[in-house]
């Protein structure tokens, strides 16, 4: 079994880069063959565009998922995107560390995302969702936030955390993973804690053994429900008595009769 874990933290001394090293002990405990992808640590660029392809399909005009596909088919993909892919199809179960940065993930992840998942090798048209490359993986976020719990609950003042990571964790879900429910500590490191007021601030002993628990129970923890693909019709609207579980999908309210 493989456990790959992806570190997007500038700092490996912080809150993020102890608990992706705490997951490289605890899944290596396991019997997990683990590896990691420090985003800074290995200078990842996020930035996605021509300076990147030697080979081009339109050397005029840069689209960038005409130029993943050409380049995956011709098996030019550039390397520290090629190893990536490696390392994703290569695992069982795939670890995110990252901390919540304006209500997203920081931008070297996003640009990580951008890159990785390549048109034509990670997903096309008839590969994604149920039918994604990833499927049979599982993923997990382990995410830190700043503000506090009660601050980042469904009523806080910062919006309920679960609804910011929604966004991020979908694309894993289009690549065919199965999702867990994410990790999510509260009151780290943020500005209660520079300004030194205590606004549920948590201890990094606490949220570690918090955080083993869940490695350790992982296989048992609830998947992020998601739509099937047969709850979409032809013009991919979600037909009338499916579920719905993304809070971005909605059955219309207009709509005389679906
Ligand atoms: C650029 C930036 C943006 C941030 N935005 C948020 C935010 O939107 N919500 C929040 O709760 N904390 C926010 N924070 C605080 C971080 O989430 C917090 O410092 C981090 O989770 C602590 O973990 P670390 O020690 O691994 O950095 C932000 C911090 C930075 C540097």
């Amino acid at each position: 079994m493989k456990a790959h874990i992806v570190l997007a933290h500038p700092e490996q001394k912080s809150f993020n880069g102890h608990l992706s090293a705490t997951s490289q002990r605890i899944l290596g405990n396991q019997g997990f063959q683990t590896t990691l992808s420090d985003l800074y640590g290995m200078d990842f660029d996020p930035r996605e565009g021509p300076q990147h392809y030697s080979s081009r399909k339109d050397s005029d005009v840069f689209h960038v998922q005409t130029e993943q596909r050409f380049n995956a088919d011709n098996e030019t993909i550039p390397s520290d995107v090629s190893s990536e892919m490696q390392r994703l199809m290569d695992c069982d179960l795939l670890v995110v560390h990252f901390p919540l940065w304006w209500f997203g993930m920081p931008a070297i992840l996003k640009g990580w995302m951008d890159r990785v998942f390549v048109y034509g090798r990670m997903y096309r048209s008839v590969m994604r969702y149920d039918t994604g490359i990833c499927s049979g993986k599982k993923m997990i976020a382990c995410v830190t936030t700043g503000a506090s719990e009660d601050n980042c609950a469904h009523n806080g003042r910062e919006g309920d955390t679960h609804l910011h990571l929604w966004p991020i964790l979908f694309p894993f879900r289009y690549l065919g993973f199965d999702v867990l429910e994410p990790q999510i500590l509260h009151g780290v490191g943020g500005v209660a804690f520079i300004e030194g007021h205590d606004d549920g601030l948590s201890t990094i002993e606490t949220y570690t053994n918090r955080w083993i628990e869940t490695l350790d129970k992982h296989s048992t923890r609830p998947l992020i429900k998601y739509n099937a693909d047969s709850d979409f019709d032809g013009a991919k609207r979600l037909i009338a008595g499916a579920p719905v579980h993304s809070p971005f999908v909605r059955h219309n309210p207009k709509a005389v009769s679906d």
